[in-house]
Parts: C-alpha cells; structure tokens; sequence
C-alpha cells in the first residue's frame, strides 16, 4: 500500500458537502459537538494565552473547513489557506466567494464569538476570516515542499486539523509528513495540530473513510522526533455514555509544539 493517500481516491471516498453535513453542525448532539467545543476551545485558549503570535500563518489541508481559522484570524494578518481535491477547494470556494450555496458555518461561529466575548453580526466574524485568507494553494503532505510549485516565505505558525491521520497510511509516513510540514516554518514557529485518537474511520456517508489511529505516546513522539519541542499535548477521552457510531475514535488531541 502507498505511503499517502491518493488524490483521486480521496475524492471518490470523501464527499466534502456531506463531511460538514453530519459533523459542523454544533448543537447537534453527534460526536462532531464535542470535537468542537474541544477544538475551538484549545484554539481560543492558545491564542488568547499570548505566546503563539506572528503575522503568517498557513493551515495545511484546510479544505473544505474553516472553523480551525476562526480564533487564529484575531491574531494573525496573513493566513495561507490549502487544499488537496478538486472537490474540496469548489466547497471552501463557495464560502470564500459567499455564494449562496455555500455550508453554513453560523452554530460554529457563534460558539467562537461567544469564547471571545462578543456580540454582534457573525458576518463580521466571516467577513474578517475571509478578509485575513490572502492565498488559496494546493499542497501535499507527501512533498518535500508540501507547496510545490510555490516556496512561501518560512510562517510563524502552522494549523493541521485531521489532516495528517487522512494523508498517512502508516506512522513512518506520519513522521515524514512532520518533517515536511517543518520546512514552511520558521525556527520557533508554532505548529498547532487538533484530531482525532484511536480512530480507523469515520463516516461520510455510506463510505468508511481511512484514518490513521494515533495515540498520545506516538504523537508526543513523533512530533518531537521531527524537529519540533511538544509545548502541550492534551486530550479528550470520548464519553463512556456517548451513543455515537459514525467512527471508532477513542478521544480527541490538541498539540502545541515549537520547531526546533
Ligand atoms: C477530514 S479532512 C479535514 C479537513 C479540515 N482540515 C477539517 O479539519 O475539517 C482531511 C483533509 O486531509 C487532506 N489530505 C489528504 N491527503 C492529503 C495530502 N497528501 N496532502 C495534503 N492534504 C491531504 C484532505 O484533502 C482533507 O482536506
């Protein structure tokens, strides 16, 4: 088996417009809320502690969400977004574009305007997003310059949100990607990463689609054996009362770490 997943086999597997359906709808009682209320309320904290700051940031595999860029755009002024299918960039696209079929992500925005304590439009929220997203590029975790063709300027910070469990087939090819991402960070950029633990699959659909399980010994290693120093690696342990059978994760991690 191929050490990355395959584009073209993503695409056929992974339907991004049902991907937000069943899994971006806060309040909706799936696993999905929790991931949320964990994601975006590591990424607030972060943030709102002080020490992760710059002016660039690049999220990698950024289609077809947004939700992993609402706390970071308060912050940073230059954000990358990147995508790997077709398919993908055409969902992320609509937002960008405010077309009138694109997902709503309002439940979403507002857990995060709450966190921050204010009131008021959500689409200002979305509109500042929007207004801080300055390049849409294709990337490949599997590239030595994930960006290839392009060579950006080294970023202050890098997101991934369950992103490398999708792209690596196996943990060698995990570290790999790790490596790779390092190269579009500068020395003491952060690199801040959020998914799942434990899972084999998650639905979309009727389709089972990979994932990568990963626990919290393999990811404090594997980030640091790639030339970062792990600052916090927390996690969320699913509910023992928690019904829900679209994946069999285990939790959930949010990691901080430094490259070297
Ligand atoms: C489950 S989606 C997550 C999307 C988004 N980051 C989120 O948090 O909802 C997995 C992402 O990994 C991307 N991906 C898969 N293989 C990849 C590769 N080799 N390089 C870059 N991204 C890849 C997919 O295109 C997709 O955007």
């Amino acid at each position: 088996m191929s050490d990355f997943t395959n584009a073209s086999e993503y695409e056929k597997q992974f339907d991004p417009r049902l991907y937000l359906e069943t899994y971006f709808h806060l309040g909706s009682g799936s696993l999905a809320d929790d991931f949320l209320r964990f994601t975006l309320g590591n990424f607030h904290k972060i943030f709102t502690e002080g020490q992760v700051k710059g002016t660039t940031l690049i999220d990698i595999g950024t289609a077809p969400s947004i939700y992993q860029l609402l706390s970071a755009c308060e912050y940073f002024q230059d954000i990358t977004v990147t995508w790997y299918t077709n398919r993908e960039l055409q969902e992320l696209q609509k937002w960008l574009n405010k077309d009138q079929g694109a997902f709503d992500w309002s439940s979403i925005v507002k857990h995060v305007w709450e966190l921050e304590g204010k009131s008021g439009m959500l689409e200002e929220k979305e509109n500042k997003l929007r207004e801080r997203i300055k390049q849409v590029l294709l990337c490949d975790v599997s590239k030595s310059n994930p960006l290839e063709p392009v060579t950006l300027p080294k970023a202050d910070c890098l997101i991934s949100t369950v992103c490398l469990e999708a792209a690596c087939r196996n943990y060698d090819s995990y570290r790999t990607a790790l490596k790779n991402l390092s190269t579009l960070l500068k020395p003491g950029g952060h690199l801040l990463m959020a998914g799942d633990l434990g899972a084999n699959y998650y639905e979309v659909g009727s389709n089972k689609v990979f994932s990568l399980p990963v626990n919290e010994t393999f990811l404090q290693k594997a980030v640091n054996e790639s030339g970062y120093v792990v600052n916090k690696l927390v996690s969320f342990g699913k509910p023992e009362d928690a019904g829900y059978d679209t994946s069999d994760y285990e939790g959930f991690y949010f990691i901080h770490a430094q490259k070297c």
